[in-house]
């Protein structure tokens, strides 16, 4: 079965819970495993096809935590399919959109090959990735599950199941 791996950092929980909701969506399709900035499995992570990422937002951008282990990934990343995912408190101005871009800068520097599932494939619509205020509901939840499944179809589509 295709493997994917979440890699996340979260100080409170909530873009945490955005990790769960995104192994929510794409488990009904690929093997899923979740794994926190801190403690990375490096064999689970080389066997994973398909990679997200989330962070929160810190000052407009990704955390430092999530930046250095974008710069620090144990493992090659080339050739892998990515999709990325970020919470926030100040939606419309507070920069997730920006914590989204700085990620997908960094994964397209290590060869990575970038999938939100865009605004093309039914509401709820995941522009540049899943975003949330705060901890996920409604709305923000159901972008989070419709992340991991198109990132899941992708990744089979690319790689086979
Ligand atoms: C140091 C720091 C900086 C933050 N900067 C922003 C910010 O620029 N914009 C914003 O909307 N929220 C900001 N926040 C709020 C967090 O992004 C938000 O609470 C997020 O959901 C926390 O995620 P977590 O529970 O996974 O740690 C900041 C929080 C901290 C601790």
């Amino acid at each position: 079965m295709l493997k994917m791996a979440i890699i996340y950092h979260s100080e409170t929980g909530n873009t945490r819970n955005m990790a769960e909701l995104v192994a929510e969506g794409a488990g009904e399709l690929v093997q899923v495993i979740l794994m926190p900035v801190e403690d990375l499995n490096e064999d689970a992570l080389h066997e994973a096809a398909v990679v997200a990422f989330g962070s929160p937002t810190y000052y407009g951008t990704m955390s430092w935590q999530m930046k250095k282990c974008i710069d620090t990934l144990p493992v090659s990343m080339e050739g892998k399919l990515a999709g990325v995912f970020a919470s926030a408190a100040w939606p419309g101005g507070g920069g997730y959109e920006l914590t989204e871009i700085n990620m997908i800068q960094g994964l397209l520097v290590r060869g990575m090959l970038i999938y939100s599932g865009g605004v093309v494939t039914g509401a709820p619509p995941t522009h540049f990735g899943a975003v949330s205020r705060k901890s996920p509901e409604g709305f923000d939840a159901d972008r989070c599950r419709k992340l991991g499944l198109n990132l899941a179809k992708k990744g089979i589509e690319l790689f086979g199941e």
